[in-house]
């Protein structure tokens, strides 16, 4: 194999630059210039108050932006490819292939009348061509490795039967049905008590480790960010008013607005976060197929 020669960076599986996004309709920008790029098994989060463009800026990225919004400056790039114009059958291939999601409130995304299993092993079967049989099997796989103790069991099971935790679980697991490359986990762990927040922000690390899987992860929750991010950018109002590696935003501030969220968030036990050592870029094994995304979930936020 021919090692990858020193400086050279590995290339971004998701890159935005400069990006503005704009309501139409009430004719004002949004979003006012939102630049990262990701490259794989890294960690960028995104924090900031509500309503400052966090969501919009991971829906551009997932080519689901509200009606009357736009992408009205800047690119977006997946995998090196600029993502204006693509076309609707294009999205589909990258939307859960390539570029996944996974949002609060996991239960809206299942439908409640079919078994969970059975609609993780329908990705599978649609995106990655798999018979009925081998679907399944790739489920039970998918919940083993989103660590659910009893895989059988939780497949035969209904939302209704499933905590909120396992089915956040669930849901990324069909996020990761179809082996995406870049995973938006838009504050997936909000409403989970902390235990299990934990948990699931644990198990996102260790895809990403064990996978190459890039992430995004949004959160108001800055003690989240400092668990598993590399990069952080903090908005307000639309615009990045820091971003820097993770250590450094956090423990150097240079923004007054950045000081302000980090004082507020002490009552919750950030510094027990900040004392953790900063991750390593992890090992990519380089496939990443055996994993994979859920398109059925991302067509209903649309
Ligand atoms: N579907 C929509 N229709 C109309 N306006 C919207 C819509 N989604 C977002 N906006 C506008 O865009 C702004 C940014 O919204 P966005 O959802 O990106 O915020 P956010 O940072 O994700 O907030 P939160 O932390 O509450 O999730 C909002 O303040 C709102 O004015
Ligand atoms: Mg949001």
């Amino acid at each position: 194999m021919t090692p990858v020669p020193e400086g050279v960076p590995e290339s971004a599986v998701l890159a935005l630059r400069d990006v503005r996004i704009r309501d139409e309709v009430n004719d004002r920008e949004i979003v006012h210039g939102v630049s990262f790029e990701l490259t794989p098994g890294r960690v960028v989060g995104i924090v900031g108050e509500s309503g400052s463009g966090k969501t919009l800026t991971c829906r551009a990225a997932l080519g689901i932006l509200p009606e009357h919004f736009v992408v009205s400056g800047g690119s977006i790039e997946i995998t090196g490819h600029d993502i204006a114009g693509l076309t609707p059958a294009r999205w589909v291939d990258l939307r859960g292939g390539t570029i996944s999601a996974v949002f609060q409130d996991p239960a809206s995304y299942l439908n409640p009348s079919i078994p969970v299993g059975r609609q993780i092993a329908e990705v599978s079967r649609v995106k990655k061509g798999l018979n009925r049989r081998a679907a399944r099997h790739r489920a039970l796989e998918l919940l083993a490795a989103v660590r659910l103790r009893d895989p059988e069991l939780v497949y035969g099971q209904f939302t209704f039967e499933l905590s909120g935790g396992m089915l956040q679980r669930v849901l990324i697991a069909a996020a990761i049905a179809a082996g995406p490359k870049v995973l938006i986990a838009d504050e997936a762990t909000t409403a989970l008590d902390v235990t299990v927040q934990a948990e699931i922000l644990d198990l996102l690390a260790d895809l990403r480790e064990r996978t190459g899987l890039a992430l995004v992860v949004v959160s108001h929750d800055l003690a989240v960010v400092a668990q598993v991010c590399d990069e952080v950018l903090v908005m307000r109002s639309g615009e990045v008013v820091e971003q820097g590696p993770t250590a450094q935003v956090l423990y150097q501030p240079r923004h007054e607005y950045t000081r302000l969220l980090i004082d507020e968030h002490e009552q919750y036990g950030l510094d027990r976060f900040l004392d953790a050592p900063a991750a390593d870029a992890p090992e990519v094994d380089g496939s990443g197929d055996h994993l994979g995304a859920g398109e059925k979930e991302l067509d209903r936020v649309r």
